[in-house]
């Protein structure tokens, strides 16, 4: 009898397999640092990644669909971001004073993302989202914000309602009661959006991820964004555009750039850094300067925000995230990564098509996602866009990464601007023996 996608899977990896006790004997459910690095039976170590591709500890080779949760634009390890790390190492990490590199990092946020009149660094794009909502909360004198069904901000707090269906529970447990009130869960409906501004005066803002929820997998109605702006100004509340993934990827200037919109504040993170931890918010002097301190102590201690952070704006990633943007500056990867991106979409409607399967395949950008309940996603929710059993999911990234392709998340990917059409023939041949295993063990059907 043939090997099952599972069979394989354990058969090619067997150092993996050896360290994933340690691992869950070390960390909850295994994962060290990321939820997302749980899988079952094992998850695959890694111990390289270069341009497009990674190695694991069994020595198998994959073209990339992860590029660091779509932190790396510039690829694995790019030798320009890789120097710049070099060059900074040996001067230390931390002296707790202004750095020159901070200055030049700014400078070029400022000039790249169009609402970036001020910036402020933090360590992580769950921090941005974080710092985005105080600012917004301080400036306006109002508690609560309003998000989108599905949209992902990162893990804390605020973030939680509304992230997981059913989407009156929250995401995790742990956050009180206070957390979850100060947030408005809405389906994204322009609607839904005009009801709630015009009856409750306790709005502070409205935070949108840009692509559409998890980085465009529930993409948004055309004008959605245009109208989320529209409303947000007429009934005065702040309009925060989460950028952590469209930024500076969906274009130079991330997303507000590409399509001309006007947000507030936006939130920065993930290419920011060229693939260290990192983020910021930025956004109109108005509405960040409730984080100045003037001098007055009454001002400072009562009418102020205030934010802290270590490792924020720390050396190191001042270094790397100059060297991603001059890069990213350029425009050249997002064009190189869009164009991949649509021929790997192109090619993988052939797969579709050529086994009949009741799949599709959609994605902006340099994005790619699969769905795997019908011939087209129109009108159809977060609910449904995500509702691939986790069976198929696991065996789907199974078959790939037995064939050397590994995905960022679900049945989604991303791209860099350092794939190549070798890479994108080699990953379809791959998509077409997965699909081909998927269909021998019953796992995916005819349409
Ligand atoms: C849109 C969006 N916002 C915020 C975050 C949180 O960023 P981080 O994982 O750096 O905390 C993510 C992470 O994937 C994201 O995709």
């Amino acid at each position: 009898m043939a090997e099952t996608i599972r069979e394989e899977y354990v058969r090619k990896n067997p150092r993996s397999a050896e360290l994933y006790p340690k691992f869950k004997e070390l960390f909850p459910s295994g994962g060290a640092g990321h939820d997302g690095y749980v899988a079952s039976p094992f998850p695959i170590s890694i111990t390289r990644g270069q341009g497009p591709r990674k190695w694991d500890v069994d020595g198998n080779e994959y073209i990339d669909y992860g590029m660091g949760s779509a932190s790396l634009l510039l690829g694995h390890a790019h030798p320009e971001v890789v120097d710049a790390l070099v060059q900074a190492a040996p001067n230390g990490s931390h002296y707790g004073a202004p750095v020159e590199s901070m200055l030049e990092w700014g400078e070029r946020v400022v000039n790249l993302i169009p609402c970036a009149e001020k910036v402020r660094f933090v360590a992580s794009g769950a921090e941005s989202t974080m710092l985005s909502i105080r600012v917004a909360r301080a400036y306006t004198g109002k508690e609560k914000v309003i998000r989108w069904e599905s949209h992902y901000h990162g893990w804390h707090d605020y973030a939680m309602p509304g992230n997981l269906p059913p989407f009156d529970k929250p995401a995790s447990i742990g956050i009180p009661q206070g957390s979850l009130d100060s947030m408005v869960v809405l389906p994204p409906d322009l609607d839904a959006l005009e009801r709630v501004l015009a009856t409750d005066d306790n709005i502070a803002a409205v935070i949108t991820e840009g692509s559409g929820a998890s980085y465009g997998t529930v993409p948004l109605a055309p004008g959605f964004l245009e109208g989320v702006r529209r409303l947000t100004r007429q009934y005065d509340v702040l309009m925060i555009l989460d950028e952590v993934i469209t930024g500076f990827r969906w274009s130079p200037g991330g997303l507000q750039a590409k399509i001309g919109l006007d947000p507030d504040l936006c939130t920065l993170a993930k290419v920011l850094t060229g693939g260290l931890p990192g983020g910021a918010v930025a956004g109109k002097k108005e509405f960040m300067q409730v984080m100045e301190q003037t001098g007055d102590r009454d001002h400072d201690r009562f009418a102020r925000v205030l934010h802290g952070g270590t490792f924020n704006a720390n050396p190191y990633c001042a270094a790397t995230g100059n060297a991603a943007l001059r890069i990213a500056a350029t425009g050249e990867m997002q064009n190189t990564a869009d164009r991949m991106a649509e021929r790997l979409r192109v090619g993988l409607r052939e797969v579709i098509d050529r086994y009949e399967v009741a799949a599709c395949v959609y994605g902006e950008s340099s994005t790619f996602h699969i769905y795997f309940g019908g011939r087209s996603i129109e009108g159809l929710d977060a609910i449904a866009l995500k509702s691939t059993s986790p069976e198929l999911q696991t065996n789907f990234r199974q078959a790939l990464q037995v064939r050397g392709v590994d995905l960022m998340s679900r049945t989604s990917g991303v791209l860099s601007g350092v794939h190549t059409e070798e890479d994108i023939a080699q990953s379809l041949e791959a998509f077409d023996g997965a699909m081909k295993a998927l269909m021998d063990e019953g796992l995916v059907s005819h349409d």
